[in-house]
């Protein structure tokens, strides 16, 4: 099968259980909790918004609160180096839970790593 977007080939139903399980993840993380807020369904909303339109869906994000500017956005947050490989094994644990695979995971992932990566605003580590 072929597929327009990436969006597409993962589906809308598939990447909003995805995001779900990736926050349950985050909210059990003794890195990441303290920065998140003690309720993720707001946040989840906003990366289902957000992935959309990342992995080349229609602008649901930006429709809605306008450029994502997602390093801006990040700055009141301390993210230090070992809070982005935490957020990224979130994920990879979440991939994993929902079945995602193959070569649209490593992408998928790929592109992740950069931009979680990008994220980083603080030296040192969280603990
Ligand atoms: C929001 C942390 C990486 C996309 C947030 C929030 C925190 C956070 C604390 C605020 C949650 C809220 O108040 O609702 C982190 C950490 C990361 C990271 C520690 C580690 C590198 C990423 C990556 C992406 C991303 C890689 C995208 C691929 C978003 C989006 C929002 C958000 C779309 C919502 C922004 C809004 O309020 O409109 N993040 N994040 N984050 N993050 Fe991240």
């Amino acid at each position: 099968e072929s597929f327009a977007t990436p969006y597409e080939a993962i589906g809308k139903e598939l990447l909003s259980q995805l995001v779900d399980a990736f926050y349950s993840n985050v909210g059990k993380h003794p890195l990441l909790s303290p920065i998140f807020p003690d309720e993720l369904s707001e946040t989840a909303r906003k990366q289902k918004q957000f992935m959309t339109q990342y992995l080349g869906g229609p602008s649901l994000y930006t429709d809605e609160h306008g450029h994502p500017m997602l390093r801006a956005r990040h700055l009141p947050f301390p993210i230090t180096e070992d809070r982005a490989e935490a957020w990224l094994n979130c994920m990879d644990k979440a991939m994993d839970e929902v079945g995602l695979e193959g070569d649209i995971r490593s992408f998928f992932f790929e592109r992740l790593t950069l931009t979680a990566h990008h994220m980083v605003n603080t030296p040192g580590s969280a603990l």
